[in-house]
């Protein structure tokens, strides 16, 4: 008898029986996959899909379940599961020793405000021309803001730091004119571009834009504007807000500015238009940014598995799997940073450092394209505001005892020192502050 003879409603129940048996047999086989790996707890209906808000929170330290330093997610059937890394040298393997592409998921999120094409998610020829192209560029607009600044000293009033720290990102990430530091480095993305693409018409003889090539430049300049603005003016609220309970820091930063620079301001400008390459010599600030960098990494990166990871000793599975190496819970691994509450810049220059931990850029091929350009501009801010300046928190509201697992700044700063992971990483309350002129004299 063929089906089209059986009743409608026959015919309906053996499509029902038959989609759940196939449902049934494909969850059987994914919940066995994980039997042989580290886990939280695995339940045969969920997966792990009924502790995501749980593992989310317990992610940052991985110590609540005491997972290894490679451990699995089942995340059947919302999406693929995944492959968390804490350790940072199987980190290296994927992203520096073997380089795995980055994983569809990401386009999911980040291609539909941006264009698809972009270099963020990218793979292949397409993400090495786009590297190439996109690598020469830095700027500095930090005098402009200085002078806002000084006007928020004048009128004494409480103010959002990320609205003017946005500005100032903004602006470097977009500029298009020639600027001050160094020729080589002071040129807009747009501008660079344009300038590939008239190349590449002067020897193909075309003579008009064509239509791809604008919407694919557009997608360009909006990625930089994404990836490289709310970074950027995140971490200078949040280095704002950690340095404005260590006076002892800022001493030290002040110090070495005087000391590498000149005492003043406006002659420090002027030595650094100068000679930009001095910056080199701020050891302490950079490393004073680099702890912020720790308790605020910003990004998150997900890695398609390609081949198996080796981890004590043994190869771990991962294709057809999402890889993510997470840098929270590795910078505030106290094996690896011990007293790893401690904000201390220090650190950084003990023998043992393991640098290859630190990775709020991540690492290898595929690393934050912008990271000297982050670095320098991150610089630059603190060496031109920090002597002049004395940042306060306005209305904390310290929470009384310790929100989460993995930090306990939240007993000082509330919930502020929280990031709101959406497309960066601002802090959750927003960052409102106070500012006076610094009566610091050296
Ligand atoms: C503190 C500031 C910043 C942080 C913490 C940061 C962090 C990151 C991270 C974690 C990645 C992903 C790397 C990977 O997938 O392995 C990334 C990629 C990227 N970042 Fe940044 N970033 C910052 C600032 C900037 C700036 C200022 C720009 C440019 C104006 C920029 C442009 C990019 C680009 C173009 C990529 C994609 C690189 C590629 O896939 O080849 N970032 N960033």
């Amino acid at each position: 008898m063929a089906v089209s003879d059986l009743p409608l409603g026959t015919t309906i129940l053996t499509g029902l029986i038959a989609v759940l048996v196939y449902g049934l047999n494909k969850m059987i086989q994914q919940r066995r996959f994980y039997k042989d790996f580290p886990t939280p707890p695995h339940s045969f209906l969920w997966g792990h899909l009924n502790l995501m808000g749980e593992i989310m929170g317990f992610l940052p330290s991985a110590r609540k379940y005491d997972m290894p330093g490679v451990f699995y997610l089942d995340l059947w059937p919302a999406s693929c599961g995944q492959v968390v890394v804490t350790d940072p040298d199987v980190a290296m393997q994927m992203t520096v020793t073997r380089n795995f592409p980055k994983h569809e998921i990401e386009s999911w999120f980040i291609d539909p405000p941006i264009g698809p094409g972009n270099i963020v998610t990218t793979n292949g020829p397409r993400w090495k021309y786009l590297h190439k192209i996109m690598r020469p560029m830095v700027a500095a607009k930090v005098m402009k803001f200085r002078s806002i600044v000084h006007k928020k000293v004048d009128s004494g009033e409480a103010f959002r730091l990320e609205e003017l720290t946005q500005h100032l990102t903004f602006d470097i990430a977009t500029l298009s004119d020639n600027i001050d530091l160094s020729e080589k480095r002071g040129l807009g993305i747009m501008y660079l571009i344009l300038r590939e693409h008239l190349d590449e018409m002067r020897q193909s003889k075309k003579q008009e834009l064509d239509a791809k090539f604008l919407q694919d430049a557009i997608t360009q300049v909006k990625t930089l504007l994404i990836a490289g603005t709310r970074t950027t003016s995140d971490t200078i609220c949040f280095g704002a807000m950690l340095l404005s309970v260590h006076p002892e820091i800022i001493q030290r930063m002040r110090e070495e500015h005087n000391r590498v620079f000149t005492p003043g301001t406006d002659a420090t400008y002027e030595l650094l238009t100068a000679d930009p390459y001095k910056l080199k010599e701020l050891t302490y600030t950079t490393n004073v940014i680099k702890e912020v960098l720790r308790f605020y990494p910003i990004g998150n990166i997900v890695r398609e598995g390609v081949e198996s990871i080796t981890y004590q000793g043994r190869e771990w599975p991962t294709k057809g799997l999402m890889i993510c190496p997470v840098q929270m819970t590795v910078h505030m691994d106290p094996k690896i940073f011990p007293n790893q509450l401690k904000f201390d810049p220090d650190r950084y220059t003990r023998e043992d450092f393991p640098h290859h931990a630190w990775r709020p850029f991540e690492r290898g091929p595929r690393a934050c394209l912008g990271q000297p350009l982050a670095i320098e501009e991150l610089m630059i801010t603190f060496l031109l505001i920090t002597r002049d300046f004395d940042f306060t928190c306005a209305n904390l509201k310290p929470n009384k005892t310790p929100r989460v697992g993995w930090t306990d700044l939240d007993l000082t700063f509330g919930d502020r020192a929280f990031q709101e992971f959406v497309f960066e990483a601002n802090s959750r309350n927003g960052m409102l502050m106070t500012v006076k002129e610094s009566n610091w004299s050296s």
